[in-house]
């Protein structure tokens, strides 16, 4: 009998290796990790084998009860046998923000990638419960959704988590109180045109907005919109500490079901759509998160100026979005 609940992250990068360690260390499920080999000079290694074998010992060391495997795939898609099983698969795969590159410019290598995935996924793990974080991830995660043709609950993107973590950063820095008492969401594509929603925002109860001025206020946005841009130019890639912690919150909601409100990029359309005035694109939104996945979408309030920053929001995904769809038809997908 399986007790514990399996946990699939495929692509075993940065964000990936990160996502498995965390996970492993709060023991809750048993990961299983897949990348594809690498080359030291002229020998090929499995670096997939190694971290999970590293990560394995790491709890030994601590004493956590989890079981980590690594397996090596090919970029055609041999050996993912392994994601039989899998109650949540997590993909990372794909490449990363390079300095002077937007989120975008990685949609056609990115989408060749996951589509080998999601042929697997189809064969061996049709049941799971999918989190995509491949970059560009709102146009990534419809496609994921299309391709798989599973029920749009199991289907969702993570952004969110991370760009209210960074608000959260940032209006903490600003206040000086915890961010555990800072309440706020980003809502919008993950793309410079995110909303951080000030409105709703409060500190211990006490609307942001009465507490900074306008362009402090406006400050934090930008900061928010441009925050992955920022580490990028620092670290000379994608940020993976946060966005690996924003998984694992995702992650512990669904397995613990604990139908904590979190803001997942999702599959709109019909009378959900209606509100956030999307019909068929996947953007960022507040949901209620459980076992079964997507439990409920949730209509969070906007001012006037939000709603027309979440617009202009919405339709900077849609622009992109007809190149995903050019490329779903040439893959006879739509
Ligand atoms: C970032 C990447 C994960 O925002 O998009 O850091």
């Amino acid at each position: 009998m399986k007790m514990r609940k399996v946990v699939s992250v495929i692509g075993a990068g940065n964000v990936g290796e990160h996502v498995a360690s965390l996970l492993a260390l709060r023991g809750l499920v048993d990961v299983r990790m897949f990348d594809i080999p690498r080359k030291d000079g002229e020998k090929v290694i499995e670096p997939v084998k190694g971290k999970a074998l590293d990560i394995r010992q790491m709890l030994a060391a601590i004493d956590i009860d989890a079981k980590v495997e690594g397996y090596t795939v090919s970029p055609e898609g041999n050996g993912y046998e392994a994601l039989e099983g899998s109650d949540i698969i997590v993909i990372t795969a794909g490449f990363p923000r390079r300095p002077g590159m937007s989120r975008e410019d990685l949609l056609e290598k990115n989408l060749s990638i996951l589509s080998v995935i999601c042929e697997k996924i189809k064969q061996y793990a049709k049941e799971a419960i999918i989190i995509v974080v491949t970059n560009p991830v709102d146009l990534m995660t419809y496609a994921v959704y299309k391709m798989l043709g599973f029920s749009k609950r199991k289907v969702m993107g993570m952004a969110g988590v991370l760009d209210s973590a960074r608000f959260k950063t940032f209006i903490s820095q600003e206040v000086k109180v915890s961010p555990k008492d800072i309440h706020a969401y980003v809502i919008g594509g993950h793309g410079d045109e995110m909303v951080p929603l000030i409105s709703i925002s409060n500190v211990g109860g006490i609307p942001l907005k009465d507490m900074l001025p306008k362009e402090k206020l406006s400050e934090l946005i930008k900061r928010t919109q441009f925050g992955g841009g920022e580490i990028v130019d620092l670290m000379g890639t994608s940020a993976y500490y946060a966005p690996a912690a924003s998984i694992v919150e995702m992650v512990e909601a669904i397995v613990t079901d604990n139908k904590r409100i979190l803001p997942c990029s999702v599959y709109l359309e019909g009378e959900e759509g209606k509100y956030y005035e999307a019909e068929d694109v996947c953007v960022g939104v507040p949901v209620k998160l459980g076992n079964c996945g997507v439990e409920e979408i949730i209509n969070i309030p906007m001012l006037p100026e939000e709603r027309e920053m979440w617009r202009r929001s919405v339709s900077s995904v849609r622009k992109n979005l007809k190149v995903v769809e050019e490329m779903l038809h040439a893959r006879s997908v739509l």
